[in-house]
């Protein structure tokens, strides 16, 4: 039974991963993808810098890909992302007027959501907005239009899409901590204003060994506010050899931190699923970013399943 299967058997809508479409074409990765999720996150190729490099010039290409292969397999997508601090062209972040920013913005959710709206199942339409003492981040949309930034993104997403789940997403808020607060008190702020705020993402870029033991108590101080909590990105980095290669021992502290992450999903019926931050360590994104980690993903180099991707079957 695939991950998916057992994911929907349990009551959860999907079991999910990220992915660019050029992987698609590296052999191997297709069928993996094909039989064990149902669920794709553009890993980069719905990202402002991506998509609409420059004004008025858009890149679909990469998004397309994944839409329709999303259609062709009968799986979900949620899209990612519109406001953030990374990934975003310079001629957005050099914005200093609100107005423009605003039409800039209006008509960057409009163009993307004018395209996919109606293929889309949910959108991270704010992408890690807090710092971890609770602050809010210096970033375009902070610094030029304040907190109301949040709300005015949401109106716009929900205009362009009114049947779509519109989430925040953030790290280290897998945890009950200064920032997981700060955040349920945003996303307080914003359902008392009335604004179109469905869900919370929880990245979930876990160290082996080091994952929260408090997940679902953090997950609660969402979902009792009425929210959905998805796990958006997850992975588990462990250390690494200079091949890149972990050795058995971390690959099985591993295996126990997925299968916590998967079962606090399982007991939160405001958990509609979780995706994975790619599956396959050939593709993963942590050994560029987190010097001596790596092997982070339920498959190896060569698509074998690792101890992992059993712990996570079992836990489904
Ligand atoms: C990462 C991608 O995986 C990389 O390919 C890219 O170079 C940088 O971004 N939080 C997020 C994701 O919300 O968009 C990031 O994805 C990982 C951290």
């Amino acid at each position: 039974c695939s991950l998916a299967s057992l994911a929907e058997r349990s009551g959860k809508l999907y079991f999910g991963t990220a992915y660019q479409s050029f992987y698609m074409a590296a052999e191997g990765f297709t069928p993996v993808l094909d039989s064990e999720f149902d669920q794709y996150t553009p890993e980069n190729e719905m990202k402002w810098s991506v998509i609409q490099p420059e004004p008025n010039v858009f890149n679909w290409t990469g998004s397309d890909l994944i839409i329709a292969h999303a259609k062709k397999t009968g799986s979900i997508v949620r899209g990612h992302n519109f406001c953030w601090d990374s990934q975003t062209p310079g001629y957005v972040t050099n914005i200093t007027d609100p107005d423009e920013l605003k039409s800039v913005l209006k008509s960057h959710i409009d163009a993307v959501l004018g395209r996919y709206g109606n293929d889309l199942y949910a959108f991270d339409v704010i992408n890690e907005p807090l710092n971890d003492n609770g602050t809010f981040k210096s970033n375009v949309w902070y610094n030029v239009l304040g907190e109301d930034y949040l709300g005015i993104a949401l109106d716009y997403a929900h205009a362009a899409a009114p049947n779509l789940n519109l989430y925040i997403n953030d790290y280290n808020i897998e945890s009950v901590n200064n920032k997981s607060q700060a955040m349920a008190k945003v996303a307080q702020g914003l359902l008392a204003a009335g604004k179109p705020l469905n869900g919370i993402g929880f990245e979930s870029h876990f160290i082996g060994g080091e994952t929260p033991d408090d997940i679902a108590e953090s997950m609660k101080q969402f979902t009792d506010l009425g929210l959905d909590v998805a796990i958006t990105e997850l992975d588990v980095r462990v250390p690494v050899n200079n091949m890149g290669i972990a050795n058995s021992t971390w690959l099985e502290i591993q295996a126990k931190d997925y299968a916590q992450v998967v079962s606090v999903c399982l007991n939160n019926t405001k958990c509609p699923g979780v995706t994975v931050w790619g599956f396959a360590d050939y593709f993963s994104w942590i050994p560029g970013v987190f010097a001596g980690y790596g092997a982070a993903d339920l498959y190896g180099f060569t698509y074998q399943p690792k101890p992992a991707f059993y712990a996570v079957q079992d836990t489904l």
